[in-house]
């Protein structure tokens, strides 16, 4: 039997063929609503229910309880408001109580919200709650301090998350709702699930974790995030052959499924954590591995801060399992992975290597030591890195 979704049901707020066909006809006379690619992402999260128990965007009520305790209204945890905000321009078109049209930036009509609350939106309460920092220069907070001042709150039914003219890679093979990973979990006779978040490619420390879960559980699922990601990060489509290969080469394809979720990077760090675990949950995964400084950015966060705040939590508040991970590398003396818990060894014996100098090398043309990346991952980010990097 697989977890239950948080919050006891999984959502879907697709709408069937019929009564898209009438929608769409209403929406040529409601207001519009124009996504933001962050947007975009949550409405497909809430559509294919991976934001379970949310069915639309949330309200005041929800909004100041999630900043302040990191529950929704009912009691349920939830660590980051998904909003719906507009401009003043927007705001004065739209009327709590009507319907308004929701559209891409490519002017695909995607869905319909039930409008029930227009509210100011309370920066000041969701920044330094969400992110512990009031930075600009932190990318999240850059992103909500650029949203409009007021939400939109209300259920959303979803006519496609596809827009028309969304140039490059879609992964659509392996973009898997939740409702279709856990019928492929089942069908896999896989009762616990471990799964690893990413937003890197997979070096060689990523595989070390990702294996030591799989001991443990009877599958693992490696879900890169690739919704929208700051300027900088490896773009999802090179990240997606990086997977490939490496998963082709050196994993247990009969104990691994690699699927993709089209969920927005925050990089709220330990928040962020707690809503990639709840989200995991909603796929049907039992085990959620969380590292070192997971969702972080920058040196905002202590290492393991995305690790303790699990520990606000009273028990049986969360129901996935979260495997903490110390901070891992190869190490030379032992002659494999290990981390602090499981070597003595010193400093020098130890391969880390910091992003930029990856880069550096990689723009070289040169391959980071295999101790460090499999070769066949730095081949193609070399490649990457020499044309676009
Ligand atoms: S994240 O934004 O998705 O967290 P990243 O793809 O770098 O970024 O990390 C994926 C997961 O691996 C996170 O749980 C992170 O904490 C963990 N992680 C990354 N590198 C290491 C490492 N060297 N040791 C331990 N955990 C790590």
């Amino acid at each position: 039997m697989l977890i239950q979704p948080h919050g006891g049901q999984l959502v879907n707020r697709f709408v069937s063929v019929d009564q898209a066909k009438a929608l769409v006809a209403k929406a040529a006379s409601l207001p519009r609503v124009t996504l933001s690619a962050k947007q975009a992402c949550d409405l497909e999260m809430i559509a294919i229910g991976a934001f379970s128990p949310l069915t639309g965007f949330v309200g005041q009520a929800d909004f100041q309880s999630i900043c302040k305790t990191m529950h929704l209204a009912s009691g349920l945890v939830w660590p980051i408001p998904i909003t719906l905000s507009v401009n003043d321009e927007v705001k004065a078109s739209l009327k709590a109580g009507s319907d308004a049209a929701i559209y891409h930036a490519d002017g695909t009509l995607l869905a319909v919200i039930h409008v029930t609350e227009i509210y100011p939106h309370d920066k000041k309460l969701e920044i330094p709650n969400v992110f512990r920092t009031e930075d600009p220069a932190h990318p999240g907070v850059k992103g909500v301090l650029d949203e409009g001042d007021w939400c939109v709150a209300g259920p959303i039914d979803v006519i496609t998350v596809t827009p028309a003219k969304q140039p490059g890679e879609q992964f659509t093979e392996y973009r898997l709702p939740p409702a279709q990973t856990r019928a492929e979990f089942a069908k896999r006779n896989w009762n616990t699930v471990s799964a690893f978040q990413t937003r890197n490619p997979i070096h060689r420390a990523h595989e070390y974790l990702t294996k030591c879960a799989l001991e443990m559980t009877d599958g693992l699922l490696i879900h890169p995030l690739v919704g929208e990601t700051k300027p900088g990060d490896i773009p999802a489509d090179v990240r997606m052959d990086c997977y490939k290969v490496l998963i082709e080469g050196y994993y247990n394809k009969a104990r691994t499924l690699l699927t993709v979720m089209p969920a927005a990077m925050r990089y709220a760090g330990p928040r962020e954590a707690v809503q990639h675990a709840l989200t995991r949950q909603n796929y049907g995964v039992s085990h959620f591995i969380v590292g070192r400084d997971h969702a972080g950015v920058g040196s905002y966060y202590g290492t393991y801060d995305a690790q303790k705040i699990f520990d606000e939590f009273k028990p049986g508040e969360i129901a996935i399992e979260i495997l903490r991970f110390e901070n891992t590398f190869f190490c030379k003396k032992t002659g494999g992975m290990a981390s602090d818990k499981t070597t003595n060894s010193k400093p020098e014996d130890r391969i880390f290597l910091a992003g930029t100098k990856v880069r550096d090398l990689l723009k070289a043309g040169q391959r980071p030591p295999a101790e460090f990346s499999r070769p066949e991952v730095a081949d193609i980010l070399i490649k990457w890195a020499q044309n676009a990097g």
